[in-house]
């Protein structure tokens, strides 16, 4: 049986890579390879990890400097000569090990307006919005997101200004501007139109080439800056 090596991040911001060996298995993910660590080699080290279907959002890590879901990650497809690096996700704070702090990116999508608000009651029909629709396609294309972090950790402008809302943020925020039913509108739109919003995404397209789901946040973003752009000409904000 062939041996992967092995390079875990242990400790907070401050800490060390160390060494693990690992048996190689047909199929290996790379939180297959994590888990055998810590249920074979070190039961201290400190992973996250729930649904292990790609559903969840909460095994994401930084693997041989990529940030992956970790639980639909082949070995085969990163290991680079039988190595891997895992660290944690870059851009939040670290708590222990492999896991990350996941308040700040949380905190941006409440600051983006993330939230569903509505008017009706449960006296009310259901609301009744066609398919064919062309805001139901935009906020389809955006919806299937499960809050990796995978894009907000490989964002650069994330990483220059910690304040930036981010791609998933702005990307929820797009979802809703599209939702008909949705009353927070106005609000919404200023609160990604400033300094920290959708106009300080540089367009990299990083966020869009990482994301597991296969979402388009540049594409949400710029269709945020389309509506401040639109609203601010009114004089809507
Ligand atoms: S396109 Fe914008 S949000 Fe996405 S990674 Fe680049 S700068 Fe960040
Ligand atoms: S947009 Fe994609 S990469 Fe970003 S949090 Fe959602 S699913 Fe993860
Ligand atoms: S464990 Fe749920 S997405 Fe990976």
């Amino acid at each position: 049986m062939s041996t992967l090596n092995v390079r875990v991040w242990r400790g907070t911001e401050s800490g060390h890579y160390e060494d693990f060996e690992v048996p190689r298995l047909e199929s290996q993910t790379v939180l297959d390879v994590v888990s055998h660590i810590q249920r074979k080699l070190d039961p201290t080290l400190s992973y996250r990890y729930a649904c292990r279907v790609g559903m969840c959002g909460s095994c994401a890590m930084t693997v041989n400097g990529k940030a992956r879901w970790t639980c639909r990650t082949h070995v085969s497809k990163v290991a680079q000569g039988e190595r891997l690096e895992i660290g944690p996700l870059r851009n939040l704070p670290v708590v222990k090990d492999l896991v990350t702090d996941m308040a700040p990116f949380f905190d941006k999508w409440a600051a983006a307006k993330g939230q569903f608000k509505g008017t009706a009651t449960r006296k009310d029909d259901f609301a009744r919005v066609s398919p064919e629709s062309a805001e139901r396609k935009l906020a389809d294309e955006a919806i299937e997101c499960i809050g990796c972090g995978v894009c907000y950790s490989s964002c650069d402008v994330v990483a220059w200004n910690p304040a930036y809302l981010g791609p998933a943020a702005l990307n929820r925020a797009w979802t809703l501007a599209n939702d008909v039913r949705d009353v927070e509108q106005s609000a919404r739109l200023a609160a990604v139109a400033g300094d920290a919003g959708c106009h300080a995404c540089h367009t990299q397209m990083t966020c869009t080439e990482r994301c597991p789901k296969f979402l388009t946040p540049t594409k949400s973003i710029a269709g945020l800056k389309r509506l401040v752009l639109s609203a601010a000409v009114k004089g809507e904000l």
